[in-house]
């Protein structure tokens, strides 16, 4: 079954399924064992680029709707 990916308003980008996640050089963050991540998209996290909830606070606003 292909990941799914979910555009979060306000919030990350969730991925739930199989998947990996790897650097622009190819080194790859270890998601051994997870099911569910949720990528930064306010470039505020002290855990990037996983999501450490600071979007709640800093001020992040970004809607994304399909088309
Ligand atoms: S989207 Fe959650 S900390 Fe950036």
């Amino acid at each position: 079954m292909p990941a799914k990916v979910t555009i979060i308003n306000n919030g990350p980008i969730r991925i739930e399924g199989e998947f990996e996640v790897f650097d622009m050089n190819g080194n790859k963050f270890n998601t051994e064992g997870k099911e569910r991540i949720s990528l930064c998209r306010c470039s505020q996290s002290s855990k990037a680029p996983f999501c450490d909830g600071t979007h709640k606070t800093c001020g992040f606003e970004s809607e994304i709707i399909a088309s």
